[in-house]
């Protein structure tokens, strides 16, 4: 088999080991971690970072330095594009390789993949199972019918809008209200308000899900659910991920379905 170095050229590859490293880690991703000078990575799983460190020994070093208590996310993130840029400056091939899919809630990937190809380096970001992927298999959510999804934070500061109708999927539940990275649990202050506001549209006995997808093999998923009012008392981990499933369906819209003739086929 040639080589991947063969194939594309490129200067900067992005990729992502999936939220279990042994088993959603491709072909492809293993020999761009193997082909690469530097490998970048991104992982607080001690068996991702084996697993990435036995295919590229020589190349292999943890950005995890880069996180700190207290320290903005946002600094954080500047300070993993300009390591990354550091290195491809050097002359090296460099690999960033990011738990989950390396294009989601990652703005160091995005950025640094933008940084580079405006610097003239040619790069690109491969696919990866994300933690989403996970939760639609273990949950059995199909996203037929529609499936929001937000970051915690970001939807309760903001304005964002909702359609109980379809799914809703809430990242980095733990750590909403939040904006610096914390190691074990973060201040909950942020989960009653996000409850309030929730509640404005499921009302709150409506059912959610706080669900972690294991990150080693044989391991189950950390599925708990509860009515939507006990929220603020569930304390979810850094890892787990809210969902919300829908209430009720949505409502037809009757002059199109009229217009097309369709008033069976979409209401059935
Ligand atoms: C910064 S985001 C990274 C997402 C990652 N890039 C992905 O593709 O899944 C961190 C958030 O991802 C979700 N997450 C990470 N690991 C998870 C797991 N094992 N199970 C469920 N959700 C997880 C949580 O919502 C967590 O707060």
């Amino acid at each position: 088999m040639r080589p991947v170095s063969d194939i594309h050229d490129e200067q900067l590859i992005v990729v992502g080991t999936g939220i279990r490293a042994t088993g959603q880690l491709t072909i492809e991703t293993i020999a761009w971690i193997r082909a690469a000078d530097k490998v970048l990575y991104i992982t607080a799983d001690p068996v991702a970072e084996e697993v990435i460190r036995s295919l590229n020994p020589d190349g292999a070093e943890s950005l995890m330095d880069l996180y700190g208590s207290d320290k903005l996310r946002l600094d954080t993130y500047a300070d993993i594009v300009e390591r990354t840029m550091a290195y491809l400056h050097q002359g090296h091939r460099v690999c960033m390789a990011v738990y989950g899919h390396p294009g989601v809630l990652a703005m160091s990937t995005h950025e640094a993949v933008r940084r580079a190809r405006a610097e003239g380096f040619s790069a690109r970001m491969l696919p990866a199972v994300s933690a989403a992927d996970c939760l639609y298999a273990d949950l059995g959510v199909d996203e037929f019918g529609g499936c929001i999804s937000y970051e915690a934070t970001d939807f309760l500061l903001n304005m964002r809008a909702i359609d109980p109708a379809c799914h809703l999927i809430l990242w980095q539940i733990g750590g909403v209200g939040v904006l610096t990275y914390e190691t074990h649990h973060y201040p909950l202050q942020g989960l009653e308000r996000l409850t309030q506001k929730l509640m404005a549209y499921y009302g709150p006995n409506h059912p959610v899900t706080l669900y972690e997808a294991p990150q080693f093999a044989g391991v189950e998923p950390i599925i708990g659910t509860g009515p939507l009012c006990q929220l603020p008392h569930s304390a979810p981990t850094p890892n787990a991920t809210m969902y919300i499933p829908p209430l009720g369906k949505a409502q037809p819209d009757v002059q199109v379905q009229w217009e097309l003739g369709m008033q069976t086929q979409v209401t059935a």
